[in-house]
């Protein structure tokens, strides 16, 4: 088995309606998991309710422009904090994460290409690569929120691995939110109805599923599956049919 990219959600590692709460027995029964996982892996965690909270209170986006600039300080602050954590609950469990900041896999909005070719070495070591969203400097004053999710496509685009999953603290994605039914598969947005979720300052999951449509582009599959039932991500990475939500790889 090729290289895997996953992503642990913000909904995943921290709860994300209390402010700065780290979900730690979720990052501790993810990494527990992940030891027996011999595939080698790349893994990009979100924000959620470290950096989301601070983007929200400097009102700050995607979007690169003059934000405040003791919000930019606060945001990438709290997001090495959240790494860290999230590093040190993985070495207490006998992984070997890596971690790697952002701003060197990402120079402005141009993707640096022997930084990110460099993550695939680490991790056929047996190291993991640990990355994450962030606020990153676009030119001159202006910064941006660049998502965990953009991310992952950036990662994908020029690694090719060979699965891709995305995590979240539900089974999949939901066809629309009153009955809450799992869609299998998705093939295009039309089958599923999520304006009426409240958005995250990168888009929640409606950014979530336009950055796996991109990869699927890229002829791979992506996976989007409850992280709080790490068999799940494990199943996902032997590339076994898992509950949750697939998006096919179709070659263009
Ligand atoms: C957000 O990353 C990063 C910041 C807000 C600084 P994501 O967009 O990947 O976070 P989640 O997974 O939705 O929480």
């Amino acid at each position: 088995m090729g290289l895997a990219i996953l992503k642990l959600g913000g909904s995943v590692v921290t709860f994300k309606n209390k402010p700065l709460s780290l979900n730690k027995n979720a990052i501790k029964r993810i990494s527990k998991s992940l030891c027996d996982v011999n595939t080698p892996l790349i893994i990009v965690h979100g924000g959620g309710s470290f950096g989301h909270y601070y983007s929200k209170k400097y009102d700050m986006h995607t979007k690169p422009a003059r934000y405040d600039i003791h919000g930019v300080s606060v945001v990438k602050s709290s997001m090495v904090e959240l790494n860290s954590y999230i590093v040190k609950i993985m070495v207490k469990n006998k992984l070997n994460p890596y971690s790697v900041s952002p701003s060197s896999l990402v120079y402005g909005t141009k993707s640096s290409k022997n930084n990110i070719d460099e993550l695939e070495q680490f991790a056929t070591n047996s190291l993991i690569p640990v990355t994450y969203g962030d606020v990153l400097h676009y030119t001159g004053r202006s910064y941006y929120i660049l998502s965990g999710d953009v991310l992952m496509t950036i990662l994908a685009k020029e690694l090719k691995p060979d699965v891709v999953i995305f995590t979240m603290n539900v089974d999949g994605v939901y066809r629309d939110m009153k009955n809450k039914e799992i869609v299998r598969e998705i093939h295009n947005m039309k089958q599923i109805k999520i304006d009426d979720i409240p958005i995250d300052v990168t888009g929640g999951i409606n950014r979530k599923i336009k950055e796996a449509f991109k990869i699927s582009r890229m002829g791979i599959d992506v996976l989007m599956v409850n992280g709080l039932k790490p068999d799940r991500i494990i199943t996902g990475l032997n590339n076994k049919k898992v509950k949750g939500t697939i998006i096919r790889g179709v070659n263009k």
